[in-house]
């Protein structure tokens, strides 16, 4: 008999690659300085995955430490969902996740929402528990946008990092998850993309395919900054009001890890004092999907987060896409 459930967030965990390239190196690749990265965007270092690093196992090392922290086993999960835009496959690399974990029981299926992913992952997860369907699900970020970033475009290559970060969600009395909002506006897809380019190939007189390959990411970088500190004031704004609460209530701010600028702009937008607000990016860059859950996991393992504290969330990126969610940390 189904029963609908509240939601609580009770573990996490994080993971990225050991190759780490700082803005002094990086100069020596394209035309920039730490000064100009550090002042522009508040990254100083990266870490990149060597070919020999695949996105499915940092996403399991990330995975194994979420598993851990909430105190199941693999064998409690019911399901995988691993917010991605550049899995190992384009069939997907959860079902890969989910073999490497040993999670024999859970089902498992990647979710593509770009640097919205985590927050859209940790929405869609809380719906199957909320109507009583699963008990425990793991929900991972992971991102290696390295792969598909243009090294010789110095307006992108100086921002991206790779990295995973999970959570475990789990059936509970009462609800942690407190309120969230979801939006996209496809009129602006053209701003952030790693598209696909075809070239027609004839197989037999009359009969065309499209056969080609995916193009690196460009970015209108202008535009999406505009879109972000206009569009995630309003969606916090939107989950608080849903979550009856103000921001007053909020103990912490943990942005999707883009732009230093970005963080500050929103924070100060909506009168958060910057002692509440996470940031992390000056070690990793922009890792996409992995950024929110990578900055949650680091603070709640300084000490920093600590159980029943109020979190507010946003995701925003390529889509484009955007949301925001409020919940409160641990059981
Ligand atoms: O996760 C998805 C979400 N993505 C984002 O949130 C990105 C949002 N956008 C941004 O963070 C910023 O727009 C950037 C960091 C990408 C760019 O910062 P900006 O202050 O908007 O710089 P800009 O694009 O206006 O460029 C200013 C100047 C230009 O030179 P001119 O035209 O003024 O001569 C650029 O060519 O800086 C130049 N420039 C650089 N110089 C040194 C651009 N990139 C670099 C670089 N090093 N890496």
């Amino acid at each position: 008999m189904l029963q609908n459930s509240g939601v609580a967030i009770t573990g996490s965990g994080s993971a990225t690659p050991t190759n780490c390239l700082d803005n002094q190196a990086l100069s020596q690749l394209v035309e920039t300085s730490d000064e100009w990265i550090a002042s522009r965007t508040g990254i100083r270092s990266r870490r990149l995955a060597t070919a020999q690093e695949s996105l499915s196992a940092i996403a399991t090392l990330a995975a194994k430490d979420a598993i851990a922290a909430s105190g199941i086993t693999p064998l409690d999960i019911d399901l995988i969902i691993l917010a991605t835009s550049t899995s190992d496959d384009l069939y997907g690399s959860a079902c890969k996740v989910q073999a490497q974990l040993g999670a024999t029981k859970a089902v498992a299926f990647d979710l593509t929402a770009a640097c919205s992913g985590f927050v859209f992952g940790l929405v869609t997860a809380a719906q199957y528990i909320k109507t009583g369907v699963y008990q425990n699900v793991l929900l991972i970020g992971a991102d290696f946008s390295s792969r598909w970033v243009d090294w010789t475009d110095r307006r992108t290559c100086v921002l991206f990092g790779d990295g995973a970060g999970a959570v475990v969600m789990q059936a509970s009395e009462s609800d942690r998850l407190l309120g969230f909002e979801l939006r996209s506006d496809g009129t602006q897809n053209n701003c952030l993309n790693i598209a696909y380019q075809p070239q027609s190939q004839e197989l037999i007189p009359g009969v065309e395919v499209a056969k080609g390959t995916y193009q690196p990411i460009t970015m209108n970088g202008k535009e999406v900054y505009r879109f972000a500190v206009q569009k995630v004031p309003e969606v916090i704004d939107k989950a608080l009001f849903r979550a009856n609460l103000s921001v007053d209530n909020i103990d912490w701010l943990i942005l999707h890890q883009a732009n230093q600028r970005i963080l500050d702009a929103v924070a100060e937008r909506l009168k958060i004092p910057s002692h509440k607000v996470i940031s992390n990016l000056a070690n990793y860059g922009n890792t996409s999907a992995a950024s929110i859950p990578l900055a949650l996991d680091e603070a709640v393992r300084a000490d920093k987060i600590k159980p029943g504290e109020i979190i507010a969330t946003s995701g925003f990126g390529a889509g484009l896409t955007w949301g925001a969610a409020i919940f409160q940390w641990g059981r």
